[in-house]
């Protein structure tokens, strides 16, 4: 086995970091420095590897619901980590995106991805670039992350209708950086995005957050991806806006936290009046807070990344504290204490989480379910960038009781749902994925939990649904079920022609021997061939791998009890 001489030296100086031990790290002595540069290498690199995409599947079983697929790409051309973000909303039949890219995109399914005539304000991202060649900022790295967009809002208030979008604004006069919410007003009359043409400097700015923030020495000038800027509206005007700490949290910064800062408008949930932009604290000791949602019951609900291990679900409410940076159940990346923190894996002296997945699975948006599908109405769904999975999350009285985590092998930036009931999930690698309810018929549903199973490629995965399909006119594959043909549940493994099945021919019946993948393939090749004088006609299965995946599959269903 060839390990990489990289990989080789990070696992080394990962052991380090964990025997300098979290004196160090908590004192803030020398290597404390060092440990923090290492600790935001892992971070990077171990942490966040480059996993190949896989393929979109046609459906998703989960526990209650089957989730049918409609997947579309938004042609943005973008690639790179650092270029991602962005967020969706709902508008007449649309849907719409705002990427990194600066423009809105619409669709109302796969078939019809646009891209519309408006344009995002300006986050001033050139003039920020062009601060890697200026002298004053010699020994700050541009490198990592840049300003972003990060969310997109349809808002309709008392007094008009339009969208919100909030970003990271680089101030080119003052060379400092806010989250910044600005609104465009949409013609009263106005049913669809295509009626509607707008440039950048059509937008009005509702609010931009206080204090204008320093570029930063340490690590990178400005971390966007630890913006925040998630939105959720409620009638008549006031929209609630997460702002995260841009990584101002004592270690990959000077100063103590920001998030703990009562004055700064950071690692904070924010209200803000759209109609006259003043603004509010509503919630403090956020670190990355992301996804936002009120529930029909009136709660403000957040996700946000923890450090590794930590991320969390809160209940937001009017004065609450939820500990960062001092406290978190999570650690540095080389699992030491977080340096300055009250306890170690503990969350004991601030408002605690509703709930928390340690360790991280990368939390990013988050939506509350409704119309969607009675099983799943009123539940929370949060999505996952690392762990590339969505949570469904049951609650009652307010308390989350379970989660269910469904894989869907994507970096969701976003999850939101559609006025049709569609929920809609954003991918960072510029998808959309329209999900929509099944009950779970039985058949549909053991081919899918197989083909995500068993990594099939998107053409012999389809290939395969139809073949079984054709089986399924004769057979069962319900234990038990022998009315028209043998079941082939549990035949792998099994003596030919033994289950309770009473038409088999002498052929078969005589026929010696087990149901292997050898016998299998020769019968399904040509079943006259290896019985003459069966009852089972010919099959047409277009290619030997259609065939290998059939016979793979008939082999996980009876491994399957
Ligand atoms: C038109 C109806 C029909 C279709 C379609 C059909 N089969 Fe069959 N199959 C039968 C019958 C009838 C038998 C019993 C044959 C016998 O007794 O000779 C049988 C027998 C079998 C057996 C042997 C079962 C045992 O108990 O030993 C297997 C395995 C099998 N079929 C697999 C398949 C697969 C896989 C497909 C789809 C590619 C398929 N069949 C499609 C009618 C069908």
């Amino acid at each position: 086995m060839r390990i990489p001489i990289a990989m080789a030296v990070l696992l080394g100086t990962a052991a380090a970091a964990l025997f300098a031990g979290f004196e160090i790290e908590h004192r803030r002595v020398f290597p404390h420095e060092l440990l923090s540069k290492i600790d935001m290498r892992l971070s990077s690199t171990v942490l966040a590897p480059i996993l190949p995409t896989p393929e979109i599947a046609a459906r998703y079983p989960t526990q209650l619901v089957s989730l049918a697929v409609d997947s579309g790409h938004v042609p943005t051309g973008i690639r790179k980590q650092e270029m991602r973000g962005g967020g969706i909303t709902s508008f007449g039949r649309d849907i719409l995106v705002l990427p990194f890219d600066g423009k809105v995109y619409a669709a109302s399914s796969s078939a019809d991805i646009r891209v519309t005539r408006i344009q995002a304000p300006s986050n001033h991202i050139a003039e920020f670039l062009a601060l890697a060649d200026d002298p004053r900022f010699a020994d700050y790295s541009f490198e990592a992350e840049v300003p972003r967009y990060n969310d997109l809002k349809y808002f309709r208030s008392a007094r008009g209708h339009g969208l919100l979008a909030s970003y990271t604004e680089y101030d080119p006069e003052r060379l400092c950086y806010t989250n910044t919410l600005a609104r465009l007003d949409f013609p009263a009359e106005a049913t669809s995005v295509d009626e509607i043409e707008a440039d950048a400097a059509r937008w009005r700015i509702v609010h931009r957050t206080r204090p204008c923030l320093a570029l930063k020495k340490k690590y990178a000038a400005l971390e966007g991806s630890m913006a925040g800027g998630r939105l959720a509206f409620e009638a008549p005007s006031t929209v609630y806006m997460t702002s995260g700490d841009f990584h101002y949290d004592g270690m990959r910064s000077d100063g103590p936290g920001i998030s703990q800062d009562p004055q700064a408008e950071y690692g904070k949930v924010l209200a803000i009046d759209i109609e006259t932009g003043e603004s509010r604290i509503v919630s403090s000791g956020h670190r990355n807070a992301q996804g936002l949602v009120r529930t029909p019951d009136g709660r403000l609900f957040n996700v946000e990344h923890g450090p590794r291990g930590g991320d969390e679900l809160n209940l937001v409410r009017p004065g609450a504290n939820f500990g960062w940076p001092l406290e978190s159940y999570g650690t540095t990346y080389s699992n030491t204490r977080i340096p300055g923190s009250l306890s170690f894996g503990r969350h004991d002296h601030f408002d605690p989480p509703a709930f928390a997945w340690v360790p991280s699975v990368g939390i990013s948006g988050l939506t509350v379910v409704s119309g969607f599908h009675p099983a799943w109405d009123g539940d929370l769904l949060a999505s996952s960038l690392k762990d590339r999975s969505l949570y469904r999350i049951r609650l009652a009285d307010g308390r989350p009781v379970y989660s269910e985590r469904i894989e869907i092998r994507r970096q969701i930036r976003a999850v939101h749902q559609h006025v049709d009931g569609r929920l809609v999930l954003w991918t960072d690698d510029q998808d959309l994925i329209f999900l929509t309810a099944q009950a779970l018929s039985n058949l549909d549903d053991k081919i899918a939990k197989y083909v995500h199973s068993s990594r099939l490629s998107g053409p012999v995965a389809s290939r395969l649904e139809s073949v079984v399909q054709q089986c399924a006119q004769c057979h069962s594959f319900e234990p038990g079920d022998n009315a028209k043909a043998p079941n082939l549940a549990r035949i792998f493994g099994h003596r030919i022609a033994s289950t309770s099945y009473d038409g088999y021919s002498n052929s078969l019946k005589h026929k010696s021997g087990r149901w292997t993948r050898e016998t299998l393939s020769e019968f399904l090749d040509d079943p006259k061939a290896f019985a003459p004088g069966t009852s089972m006609p010919k099959q047409t299965i277009r290619d030997p791998e259609t065939r290998d995946a059939l016979v793979s599959f008939l082999q996980h269903l009876s491994m399957a009890f």
